[in-house]
């Protein structure tokens, strides 16, 4: 058996069924990933919009979404706690345009306040929630905030593929395909039932044959334009998950990497909740953050970076560019017990003590 912590995820086997509960509605999609969620919206909203205003700190394939579809992307900051610079928005709030948020690491951006002020305010705005760092804790599915929310269900789940738009608007039927060859999620599961076989065996010859067909997966779908359906294998390894289980353990691993980490020095995003259930654990580094990203995989810890600034947001904001040059965000997934959480605790304080 080996233990890897992070990275994408395995699969032991393909349920057999019918895709039944994860239905298309006119209030929700189900599609291949998170991008293409935010290209739907794009398109929902396209003739009552001319702008989108994305947080300066975002991924490249989040602006990607947008310009690929003709729309002109502009870029909030944010404050030193990843909340909306308020001032830099207002800077540049109009009337018909899209505002893109995004809860870093479950921690709100804006206030309800904030939003409600955004809409009163301002005629034909659009508020989208990218719910991909607190799916879990995401529990207003037709509240009053976003008029949309997405988010990338295979950063979630042990899916080759998939992504989920929600929509307190009816939303107008647009042209989802379906990918005949199946390229994509054909070759994710091969990956993932691969990745898992080497889990199990420690067969070490498998690993570099994964993580080819993993990152040429990652490849096609950052140069795919298309908007597809999510596959009926991602429906129905959806319908088989215990999602409250797995939140349970994510809320639970997130609070014990919390109790370990909370009084040191790297830490400086507060969490106020035990209910809590982000993506991943942030840390900020102010030490030689790629150093001690490569000691930890050493290790057998794969910790993202959250996230290199797109090169059209750089120059906007001193904290985004702060962030993506010192954070690394720790896996806290339900794949790991709380002790498999002392473990990453444990192995980064100590890579830390090491280098002082
Ligand atoms: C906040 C956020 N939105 C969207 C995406 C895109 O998701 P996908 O890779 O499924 O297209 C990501 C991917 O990392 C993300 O972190």
């Amino acid at each position: 058996m080996v233990k890897e912590y992070g990275s994408d995820f395995s699969l032991d086997e393909i349920p057999k069924g019918v895709p039944n509960l994860c239905l298309d509605s006119p209030y929700t999609v189900y599609l291949r990933s998170g991008r293409e969620c935010l290209k739907y919206v794009g398109l929902q909203i396209e003739s009552e919009v001319n702008r989108i205003l994305m947080p300066a700190l975002c991924c490249r394939s989040m602006v990607k979404a947008f310009t690929d579809i003709g729309f002109k992307v502009d870029f909030y900051r944010l404050e030193k706690d990843l909340t909306v610079d308020w001032t830099s928005l207002l800077e540049i709030m109009e009337d018909n345009l899209a505002v893109v948020y995004i809860n870093y690491f479950g921690r709100p951006t804006f206030t309800l306040e904030q939003l409600v002020f955004l809409k009163a305010e301002f005629r034909d705005v659009f508020i989208i929630k990218d719910a991909t760092h607190d799916f879990f804790d995401d529990k207003v599915l037709f509240g009053v905030e976003p008029d949309y929310v997405v988010a990338s269900l295979r950063k979630w789940f042990a899916l080759p593929d998939g992504g989920i738009v929600k929509s307190t608007r009816y939303l107008l039927e647009q042209v989802v395909e379906r990918d005949p060859e199946d390229f994509f999620t054909k070759q994710r599961t091969q990956a993932m039932l691969m990745k898992h076989k080497y889990l199990a065996t420690a067969d070490v010859s498998i690993k570099p044959l994964y993580r080819d067909v993993f990152s040429k997966c990652a490849t096609f779908l950052s140069e795919d334009l298309a908007i597809m359906t999510m596959s009926d294998v991602s429906r129905i390894l959806l319908e088989h998950l215990n999602v409250q289980k797995m939140s349970d353990r994510r809320r639970d691993n997130f609070m014990r990497l919390y109790q370990h980490l909370e009084h040191k020095d790297f830490i400086n995003i507060s969490y106020s909740s035990s209910q809590t259930c982000p993506l991943y654990f942030p840390v900020v580094l102010n030490i030689d953050r790629d150093f001690v990203q490569k000691e930890l995989a050493e290790h057998g810890i794969y910790c993202p970076v959250i996230w290199p600034i797109p090169s059209s947001a750089v120059g906007h904001c001193q904290w985004s560019e702060y962030f993506s040059a010192n954070m690394l965000a720790l896996p806290c997934d339900h794949r790991y017990t709380e002790s498999d959480m002392e473990y990453v605790a444990a192995t980064l304080e100590t890579i830390i003590q090491n280098m002082a």
